[in-house]
């Protein structure tokens, strides 16, 4: 029998805690995205607030997916605490016998949305999303998680700033010495060390954040993710313009000789001063 951790009492009890009011209902209204696993839709709560509602149906999970809701859960809620500027704002979680709703701020776009049908928003805004999205990183990798998907798709803009998004496969850091049980993220977000031998680190948001930045200075191309040597890839990189230094130390195959969220945020507000 599943070991189910979404105990229809414990959560009706959890839900008040986690809204700080006791929210009666969630109404869903459109559909936004549709994954394997979740439906997204936008919604209100009873307090008028609109919000965004992450929906899984429970039916038909396997042991390892619940547990990875149960995860995402746990995350969200110890994110919830530190209220982050650049982390979405979950509101808590809501369970019923079919379903699993979780709450956040409602977002507009994604950076990818941007990137493919707003390039001159991305223009204006490209160092202030960049020193914003570190930002977000290193306080998630100064808590201890990685993110694990990190991905134009997972990144949120909201009143014009940064919100990091979609906890569904991130993991607490154990002393740099994380193995996955299976693939996981999104190629060619991917890190070299997870595809070898699914080894997992704050070090491998940091090749997925150098394939996002990729992605954004060459208009939404995607880095070619069956690149492996670090020859070939400084060849790539070499157009980049002002942004090969920081892709260089981004995408190194070895995550021991890859650059951190915090020296690349140092980089970037160095970079940023000097030039204003
Ligand atoms: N708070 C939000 N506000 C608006 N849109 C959102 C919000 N959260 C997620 N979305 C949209 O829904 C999509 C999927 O959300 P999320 O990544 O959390 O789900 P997922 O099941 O993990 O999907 P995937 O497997 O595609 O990553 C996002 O890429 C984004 O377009
Ligand atoms: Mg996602």
């Amino acid at each position: 029998m599943i070991n189910n951790k979404f105990d229809d009492n414990t959560i009706i009890e959890k839900v008040e805690n986690n809204f700080n009011y006791s929210c009666k209902s969630i109404q869903k209204n459109q559909m936004i995205k549709k994954s394997i696993y979740s439906k997204i839709y936008s919604g209100i709560l009873d307090n008028n607030e609109l919000v965004c509602i992450k929906t899984i149906n429970r039916q038909f999970l396997t042991l390892i997916e619940y547990n990875m809701f149960y995860n995402e859960i746990q995350i969200n809620q110890m994110l919830k605490s530190y209220n982050h500027d650049n982390i979405i704002n979950y509101k808590g979680y809501s369970c019923s016998k079919n379903y699993i709703d979780l709450i956040f701020e409602l977002g507009n776009n994604t950076l990818d949305d941007l990137i493919m049908n707003n390039p001159l928003e991305i223009q204006n805004n490209f160092k202030k999303y960049i020193i914003e999205i570190l930002t977000g990183l290193k306080f998630l990798h100064d808590k201890n998680i990685i993110h694990g998907d990190i991905k134009g798709d997972n990144i949120l803009i909201i009143n014009n700033k940064i919100k990091i998004c979609d906890f569904g496969i991130s993991i607490i850091n154990n002393n740099n010495n994380n193995k996955l049980l299976n693939h996981i993220g999104t190629h060619p977000y991917i890190a070299p060390e997870v595809i070898k031998d699914l080894t997992i680190s704050c070090k491998s948001d940091m090749w997925a954040f150098g394939a996002l930045l990729y992605k954004i200075i060459n208009n939404g191309y995607d880095i070619q993710f069956t690149i492996k040597n670090e020859n070939n890839i400084k060849k790539l990189i070499n157009y980049c313009g002002e942004w090969n230094d920081l892709l260089e130390k981004c995408l190194k195959i070895n995550p021991d000789e890859r650059i951190s969220s915090e020296k690349a945020l140092e980089y970037v507000r160095l970079k940023y001063e000097a030039n204003i």
